[in-house]
């Protein structure tokens, strides 16, 4: 059966002192637990190295927020996929709705990036999700079909059963709004069954939907309780590990 997994998305918050912290806070806070899902937490490239060495790797998955869409070579200012491996990441979050409408990432670069995360051993965290304007005008299956169709469709099987899909409304990301559980399991069942109109049901079934936006200690448990959400992607929650265990315990 599917991974259920709590991931933390820090943004660009918390300089190297305070994400150690934190880091070895949540550490620190998860011994001794019995979980029922994997955490995770995205932290700064500049972060990636020190905090993996300093907490239990095992327990906790250290993921990058971002990679490049090239290997190597004259990119002033990229960190590639290979270079956040090599750096302690074992995820890395791809296609966040902050990079497709900040940086202009489409699907051809989004595509490079899910390509380049696979070969070098990183589980991507695929992004979509619907605008407010796109939901309103009841256009937000289209569009989640069009986004998981224009980056991943192109995976082989085998490729495609290592993916994490988080369904992140822009409109629910650090609003405070969030979606409710109901308008979450439907639209994560409807992306599902898109997954398996293409890999088959089974790989579908294998494959983790995680929400996003403005998930917190209050409404965590009633999200994850239905059947097709697998978990969360935790922005401002994630800063603080009495915002977040709460989350890591809603299973
Ligand atoms: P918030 O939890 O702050 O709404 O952010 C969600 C998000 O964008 C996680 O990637």
């Amino acid at each position: 059966m599917r991974k259920n997994i709590i991931a933390g998305n820090w943004k660009m918050n918390t300089t190297l002192p305070e994400g150690l912290a934190l880091a070895k806070g949540l550490n620190e806070a998860l011994k001794g637990k019995t979980l029922k899902c994997d955490v995770v937490i995205g932290v700064p490239f500049t972060h990636l190295a020190s905090i993996a060495a300093a907490i239990d790797t095992d327990r906790i998955g250290v993921a990058a927020q971002n990679c490049a869409n090239n290997g190597k070579g004259a990119f002033t200012g990229e960190v590639s996929a290979a270079m956040v491996a090599s750096a302690g990441a074992t995820y890395v979050i791809i296609g966040h709705s902050e990079r497709r409408s900040y940086y202009h990432e489409n699907d051809e670069i989004l595509k490079e990036k899910v390509n380049l995360a696979l070969a070098n051993g990183l589980t991507p965290i695929f992004c979509i999700g619907e605008a407010l304007e796109e939901r309103e005008a009841g256009k937000h299956f289209e569009v989640v079909d069009l986004q998981v169709e224009g980056a991943l469709f192109d995976l082989s099987a085998g490729d495609f059963g290592k993916l994490v899909i988080a369904y992140e409304p822009v409109w629910a990301i650090g609003t405070g709004k969030t979606a409710t559980a109901e308008q979450a399991q439907e639209i994560h069942a409807h992306i599902r069954s898109t997954l398996a109109n293409k890999y088959g049901q089974t790989a579908a079934d294998n494959c983790p939907i995680l929400y996003g936006g403005s998930m917190n200690a209050e409404n965590a448990k009633a999200l994850v309780a239905k059947p097709d959400v697998d978990g969360g992607l935790i922005g401002g929650a994630s800063l603080s590990v009495e915002k977040f265990l709460p989350i890591v315990e809603a299973f």
